[in-house]
């Protein structure tokens, strides 16, 4: 449904974990309104304590949760979108329990640099600076899925220390070449932004692209700012884009070049985990500050890889209204729970769906890691809603026991 928005309403406007966790190699949102994309509501983005929503009529609805149902995206339907990553082989089997919970989706592997980078046809294109980017049929598979089923997309992602390639950053695109100057990189940048979004436009037109994490996992989880430079495929943790780059340029400017090149109703977000460690958390803060006085960031994505054990849910929330304080729209992109204990991973899923839904008037998306524990890249310990074959966990039962009074 189309948003008629009162214009006064419209503001124009791995890394080291600390929790066992495997490493995984122009519309300021100023106040008051961020459209949410996926159905018919809009969110409010300032402190107001009232929980409610404002719709295109600017008449306040009341953020509720459904007690009738057993999908998720309609249970939290007034709240927020309710995503889930994907990967193109669960969609041979898994597409009607997908298409049943979830409004959004999230590539799980198949936008990342080094799945569409192309190496070859960057070097032949001779110019040193025409990122070149191709979709293979996965990709392609996974895009088709959300443009013909409906399902608004997170684009995920462009800048990363992790999943990219060395050669993306040295002379000629090729593995034997000098690293290049930020003067050179600042053009691949651009163009790797800008072919991303012209191909998803030309091959998936009818797509609907409504966020992007623009950068992904930029910092340090103690603090001390940006990773250390060097590259993260011979020492993992660091970061080819702190080789190049001295300064937060790379940041400032992917999300200039994100913002002059995404579909104008795509919202962007810098993206991390471990962002509930307050030093980190700051960190975050303060680089979206910096991106929104320039008008050039939509959101901060909190990627959300907890463990029962850590962090707890005071921190976690902690972090949560340092982000809304930001007066940016806040999205959880990546949820998962390790656990040892069924009952006690239902309790943490419903606490956080709870902190959510009461924050819901500045939480416009929720994405899950995945449907089920058996095919998540923490399968070692069961962290999602799920079990084999999709069988309901006490996760998912604890979730969908979640009432209107819990959420007040
Ligand atoms: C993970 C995928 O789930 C795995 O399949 C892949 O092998 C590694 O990356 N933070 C992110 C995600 O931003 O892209 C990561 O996804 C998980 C951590």
């Amino acid at each position: 449904m189309k948003q008629k928005l009162v214009s006064c309403f419209v503001a124009m406007s791995m890394c080291g974990f600390l929790i066992p966790f495997p490493s995984a190699d122009n519309m300021s949102m100023s106040n008051p309104v961020i459209k949410n994309n996926s159905d018919n509501k809009t969110h409010t983005s300032d402190n107001s304590t009232d929980n409610s929503l404002l719709i295109d009529n600017n008449t306040p609805v009341q953020i509720s949760v459904r007690e009738d149902t057993k999908f998720l995206k309609e249970k939290f339907g007034s709240c927020f979108s309710v995503g889930t990553c994907v990967s193109p082989h669960e969609l041979d089997t898994g597409s009607e329990f997908i298409l049943n919970h979830f409004n959004s989706i999230t590539p799980e592997n198949e936008l990342k640099p080094d799945t569409i980078l192309n190496q070859q046809a960057s070097e032949l294109y001779g110019n040193n600076v025409n990122t070149q980017v191709f979709f293979n049929d996965n990709v392609r598979k996974t895009l088709k899925f959300c443009e013909d089923n409906n399902i608004p997309l997170r684009g995920h992602t462009f800048v990363w220390h992790s999943q990219t390639p060395d050669w993306f950053f040295k002379e000629n695109f090729r593995y034997d070449g000098a690293d290049v100057t930020p003067e050179i990189m600042n053009q691949r940048l651009e163009n790797f932004i800008k072919n991303t979004f012209e191909l998803l436009a030309t091959d998936f037109p009818n797509l609907k692209v409504y966020a992007y994490d623009v950068c992904n996992e930029l910092f340090e989880n103690n603090g001390g700012g940006f990773r250390k430079p060097g590259s993260n495929n011979l020492s993992m943790g660091k970061s080819y884009w702190t080789k190049i780059y001295s300064d937060d340029s790379f940041v400032i400017n992917a999300f200039t070049y994100a913002r002059k090149y995404a579909p104008k109703d795509c919202k962007l977000y810098i993206n991390d985990f471990n962002e509930y460690i307050p030093a980190k958390t700051n960190d975050i803060y303060n680089m979206a500050m910096k991106l929104k006085d320039l008008g050039l960031i939509d959101g901060i994505g909190m990627q959300s890889h907890l463990d029962t054990s850590y962090p707890d849910i005071k921190t976690y929330e902690n972090a949560l209204n340092k982000f809304i304080s930001t007066g940016l729209d806040v999205q959880i992109t990546e949820l998962d729970i390790t656990c040892t204990d069924f009952a006690v991973q239902g309790k943490y899923f419903k606490d956080i769906f709870t902190l959510a839904a009461k924050n819901a008037e500045h939480i416009s998306s929720f994405t899950l890691w995945g449907t089920h524990d058996s095919i998540s890249w923490r399968n070692y310990s069961n962290p999602l809603l799920f079990g084999a074959n999709y069988s309901e966990k006490e996760a998912y039962k604890q979730v969908m026991s979640i009432t209107n009074a819990d959420i007040k």
